[in-house]
């Protein structure tokens, strides 16, 4: 299996971003340690981080075909792209929703995500974890 795990924008800066919310692994800890669970279920990993929905939007469109499996946290852009979400069901491919944080305990404009309906389901508060439950929720295992 070939999972594409994508991070939306200010995702670059964590670790020194409001870690009481997002915590204090840096997104390559956080990468590192997604790469390290795939690898130990056998399955490939490539992680891609931009600040640009386009480029999240051209990234999603590329992947029928090179891919198995999306899990993206596609960050503020949950709440308000439409773009995203037609990517995603564009590409038909199972997609996992991911936040570090747990979007339903926050502001009431987080707790709307235009792209939980087109995916498989969202895992959302446990940190770096919830890349890699979704990891397990993918291949099965969850
Ligand atoms: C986030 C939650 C979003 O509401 C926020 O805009 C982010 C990060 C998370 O991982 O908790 O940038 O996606």
């Amino acid at each position: 299996m070939r999972i594409l795990v994508i991070h939306g924008p200010n995702l670059q800066l964590l670790g020194k971003r409001e870690p009481g919310v997002y915590g204090k692994k840096t997104l390559k800890q956080i990468d590192d340690e997604i790469r390290k669970h795939a690898k130990s279920l056998g399955v490939t990993v490539t992680t891609f981080q931009s600040n640009h929905e386009g480029d999240i939007v051209d990234k999603i469109g590329s992947s029928m075909g090179e891919f198995d499996a999306i899990i993206i946290n596609p960050g503020a852009y949950t709440h308000t792209s439409v773009a995203i979400r037609d990517a995603i069901s564009g590409a038909g491919l199972p997609a996992v929703e991911v936040h570090l944080s747990n979007v339903h305990a926050r502001e009431e404009f987080r707790r709307h995500s235009y792209v939980a309906p087109v995916c498989k389901g969202s895992i959302c508060g446990f940190g770096s974890m919830s890349y890699v439950l979704a990891i397990d929720a993918l291949v099965g295992r969850a």
